[in-house]
This record gives structure tokens, C-alpha cells and sequence, in this order.
């Protein structure tokens, strides 16, 4: 019988269509699959259903030598050597598309609190140390009438830019491809950084965007703008963030994502009341994270059935997160 690994336990429900073809073996923890376990789990195995928290490196595909599918639970597969896939004909599903809203919402509110200093105002109230109201205090920028920057217009992209209309503002962002459907002007990097009023980053991590926001590009943004990211921590280096924060170069940061991630609690970032982060929860709904399990399973079980996967990832791994 075709055996099955599974890094992580998912309603009964939706595990149901594998167990009922395959024989599944789940890690039922709820702290990630130690690295030894999936080991054993993946080398026994021609299906994985995977997490963005797992390694799917070489030395895992090196020991996997009967996977012929892999399906993560995510749209982002940066912890997924695409290449090896490929290499070794593996076939490797996301889920696209079914969170596209759910992390855009994410966006708009990171974007929203931290451009008019929600959490600096909630340490207040939470602190005892809200005073009498008085004119200027807390004053932040406006979502509507201001320019947004968006890093990477794919699906989720577009729908920041959607939502972006909806709020009286206007479009400027960067991306490989030309995105002829989206009402925004295409600029490069640079150009972006210093004419937006707020910049988003929802680009893929690849070896083009590893890094791609350091302190050079820090000191380019307006010293008024905040800077959001719900794509991948390492996008942005975390030293020059905290550099730049310090020296009040942003105006302050909305994180879904760190590096490193789970940040520690005594990292600097969290010394800013200026930069709000939440962990890892942009797609977080519980209908968007059940679609996207769902999705994952589907993948698998067309992907060993040799069928069309209904979202194969583009080997090569050069698309962007969306
Ligand atoms: C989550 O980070 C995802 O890539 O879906």
C-alpha cells in the first residue's frame, strides 16, 4: 500500500480522502516534527504533506528516494529545495490562491495599525500611562490619499492593490512581470522606496529576494513611511530594521513574519513600540486554513494518482507568493 507522511496533525475530517487510499502515518505533536522523525517518516514514504516549518533539503530528499510527491500547506515553498525536486522528478504542491484574501486582509491590517500607531496606543491604555487627550498625541499618517508601495504583484499583491482602491489610495509596485490588470505603476525598487507613503512586501523568498530590504533601502523610504511584511522574514534584514528603526529612519514596521523566526522575546525588535509583530498568522482564518489543508490533501492524492495537481508549484521556484 502507498505510504503517506503527514508533519502534522489536521482535522479527521480532512485527513479522511488519504487515510481511506493510503496507508498515513501523521506526527501528531503540536510543536513541529523533530528533524530524526521526519527523517524516517519522508525515507519510508512516496507522499509528503508538509509545513512551512519543516526542512525539505537535500539530505531529506536524499534519504526520501521513494517520494514522488510533495504537498505543503502554504503558498510559499522557500523550505523546499525545488531544484532536487525536480532533479529527482518529484512533483511539489502549494496552496495558492485559497489564501490570497486572508493574507491581504493581514496586510491592510498590519498596514492600518501600525501607519496610525495602534500599538503604541495600546501599551498606553494596557500601562495605565493614557493621559488627558490632547491634540497631537499619537498623531500618525492616513491610509486614504496616500501612495502604496507594493513589493511583488502576484495574488496577493493584487488584491493589497484592490483593497488599496477601496481606501482612496494610490498604486506603485515592483515585480518581474508587468501587471497590465492592476490600476498601478510599475517602478523599480528604488523609485518605489522613495515615492511611497508606506511600502508592503508580498514577494516570494528566492535568491533574488533574500535580503532585498537592507539599510540602504531602509534610508531610501520616506522617514514618515512604515514598512509591512506578510511574505518571508528574510526578505528584510532584521539588523538594519532594527538600525533603522532606532535611528528613526521609518516611521515604524507591521511583521507577519521574522528572521529569525519564532523571534526570541528579548530580541531588539521588540524593543520598539513602534513596530508591531504578529507570528506568522496571515492566512490565519480558520476557513482560509481549512481550505488550504483541504487544498494540500487534494494535491497529494492527484499528485500520487498521477492526475493533474490542482496547484502544482512551477518547478524552479522563480513565481512569486501569491
Ligand atoms: C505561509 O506562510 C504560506 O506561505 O502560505
Amino acid at each position: 500500500m502507498t505510504r503517506v507522511y503527514v508533519t502534522r496533525d489536521l482535522p479527521t475530517s480532512i485527513l479522511h480522502p488519504l487515510r481511506d487510499r493510503y496507508d498515513v502515518d501523521v506526527w501528531s505533536g503540536d510543536q513541529p516534527v523533530p528533524r530524526e522523525i521526519l527523517l524516517a517518516g519522508a525515507s519510508e514514504s512516496e507522499g509528503l504533506l508538509c509545513m512551512v516549518t519543516e526542512d525539505i533539503d537535500l539530505v531529506l530528499l536524499q534519504t526520501a528516494t521513494s517520494l514522488r510527491v510533495i504537498s505543503q500547506m502554504a503558498v510559499g515553498v522557500d523550505n523546499i529545495d525545488l531544484m532536487e525536486c525536480l532533479r529527482r522528478g518529484i512533483a511539489v504542491g502549494h496552496t495558492p490562491g485559497v489564501l490570497t484574501g486572508t493574507v491581504a486582509d493581514t496586510a491592510f491590517t498590519l498596514l492600518g495599525a501600525v501607519v496610525r500607531r495602534f500599538p503604541e496606543g495600546e501599551t498606553e491604555v494596557r500601562t495605565g500611562t493614557w493621559g488627558p487627550w490632547s491634540p497631537f498625541h499619537l498623531t500618525g499618517g492616513d491610509l486614504h490619499g496616500t501612495t502604496l508601495g507594493i513589493v511583488g504583484m502576484g495574488r496577493i499583491g493584487r488584491a493589497i492593490a484592490k483593497r488599496s482602491t477601496g481606501f482612496d489610495m494610490s498604486v506603485v509596485y515592483t515585480s518581474p512581470r508587468a501587471a497590465n490588470d492592476v490600476e498601478a505603476e510599475r517602478l523599480d525598487l528604488d523609485t518605489l522606496l522613495e515615492v511611497s507613503d508606506n511600502v508592503v512586501i508580498c514577494a516570494a523568498l528566492t535568491e533574488d529576494t533574500r535580503g532585498l530590504i537592507g539599510a540602504a533601502e531602509l534610508r531610501r523610504m520616506k522617514r514618515s513611511a512604515c514598512l509591512v511584511n506578510v511574505a518571508r522574514g528574510p526578505i528584510v534584514n532584521t539588523d538594519a530594521l532594527v538600525a533603522a528603526l532606532e535611528s528613526r529612519e521609518i516611521a515604524g514596521a507591521g511583521l507577519d513574519v521574522t528572521d529569525p523566526e519564532p523571534i526570541p522575546s528579548n530580541h531588539q525588535l521588540l524593543a520598539f513600540s513602534n513596530c508591531l509583530i504578529v507570528p506568522h498568522i496571515g492566512s490565519a482564518s480558520v476557513r482560509t486554513r481549512q481550505q488550504m489543508a483541504e487544498l494540500a490533501v487534494e494535491n497529494l492524492i492527484a499528485g500520487l494518482e498521477h492526475g493533474e495537481m490542482p496547484a502544482r508549484h512551477p518547478a524552479g521556484g522563480q513565481e512569486l507568493a501569491d
